[in-house]
């Protein structure tokens, strides 16, 4: 799709300059800004300033992206709608969906909250929300398992969680909502850049990500993945031009949605975002998410190792398979952790009741060193082990 080449972490570093004065540790909030993604918005720039309207390549710049997101979880283009949010793309399928007969809606409660509040706005129209508890940060298949049944209807779930970094075993959970023959609904916000994700080995229904994060471009633009046999069972209320078929899309009169999971669009593309998304996407194919994951599995083990051995407690579970890219650290003042990781030029986040370091393939073990090193000597902020 691209002949990008970038051999090695300092390689990759090198194309983003916010390390030239930053320590940025932070891509579960935001990805850094890459040169390829100031060159793909400068095009865009460039197309509108010299050729004024041209939607022809803009239109197909969205298609390459559609592409580029369909190869990097292996689906086929037609089996993606390009959204503008995750929420967008949730509130398609979760508005496509009857509430009748099976109504139930299995959700835990590591999501995100838009993903609750988009299927409690659904009791409106007959949904029943039932939560899944979590023990100890964690949220395994047997806890799902005890709330499933034959009324469920679709399992929403997160792959990482935004707050605590663990990782969901999608694929369990994906099989149990079958076996009663109910939805499962991937959110891959924080995973998706991290890890490879093969949606046909999974066999999951929906997959929804944004490309601000670990997929390196920007806010206003997502993807959703919808299994092929579904697409035309789907009719989503959430709707408009965007989401009718090519010879209808300009009649008022009626509706006749895609044949293909475009009905799950709506408006105008952004098709700024999409040159963004398309440049971040180039960036991880040209290190491949294998080696991406195996980077961020080395430095999140030392984030870990390094807060413990400092003694701070850690959310995160120390298990890599279990967790994200995402490590979170106890404190009694999260955000006063963040101001002086912040003074120190380190930038990170927090939620919750913790700080949040977040790793991609950018980072190296001086960013993690410089971190802990200012956890440490502001030890009154953190929570002991
Ligand atoms: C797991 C997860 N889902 C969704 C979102 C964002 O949703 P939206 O694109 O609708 O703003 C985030 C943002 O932090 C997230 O972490």
């Amino acid at each position: 799709m691209s002949d990008l080449y970038i051999a090695g972490v300092e390689e990759f570093r090198n194309r983003f300059p916010i390390f030239r004065e930053k320590v940025y540790i932070n891509s579960c909030s935001k990805g850094a800004l890459s040169d390829l993604v100031v060159e793909a918005i400068q095009e865009f720039l460039d197309t509108w300033r010299f050729r004024g309207s041209p939607w022809e390549v803009w239109g197909e710049r969205v298609a390459q992206a559609r592409a580029a997101f369909a190869n990097l979880i292996g689906a086929e283009p037609r089996e993606i709608a390009v959204s503008f949010c995750a929420s967008t793309a949730i509130n398609a399928i979760a508005s496509a969906l009857e509430y009748k007969g099976r109504s139930k809606v299995v959700l835990g409660t590591l999501e995100f909250p838009t993903m609750a509040h988009i299927w409690l706005a659904q009791r409106k129209r007959g949904a029943q929300v039932v939560r899944v508890n979590g023990r100890n940060h964690r949220l395994e298949p047997e806890d799902y398992a005890a709330e499933i049944d034959e009324n469920t209807l679709i399992i929403p779930m997160t792959h990482v969680c935004y707050e605590n970094g663990f990782k969901t075993d999608i694929k369990k959970v994906i099989q149990l909502a079958h076996s009663f023959g109910a939805y499962a609904f991937v959110d891959a916000y924080q995973s998706m850049g991290t890890t490879p994700i093969n949606v046909k080995e999974l066999d999951v229904d929906f997959l929804v990500s944004g490309c601000l994060k670990y997929m390196l471009g920007l806010p206003g633009i997502a993807f959703l993945y919808v299994k092929s046999e579904l697409i035309e069972r789907l009719e989503p209320c959430d709707t408009g031009w965007q989401a009718q078929s090519l010879r209808n899309m300009l009649n008022n009169e009626a509706l006749d949605y895609a044949e293909d999971a475009r009905r799950f669009q709506s408006g105008t593309q952004a098709a700024q975002n999409a040159y963004a998304a398309l440049a971040g996407m180039q960036m991880l194919q040209a290190v491949g998410l294998p080696a991406i994951e195996a980077w961020i599995g080395e430095l999140t083990q030392a984030i870990i190792d390094g807060a413990i051995a400092r003694g701070m407690q850690v959310l995160t579970p120390t298990d890599r398979r279990d967790r994200g890219a995402m490590v979170a650290i106890q404190s009694k003042d999260p955000a006063a952790a963040v101001a002086a990781l912040q003074e120190h030029g380190v930038i990170a986040s927090w939620r919750g009741s913790a700080v949040r370091l977040s790793v991609h393939y950018y980072n190296d073990m001086d960013d993690v060193e410089a971190a802990l090193r200012v956890l440490e000597s502001n030890r009154d902020l953190m929570v002991g082990a």
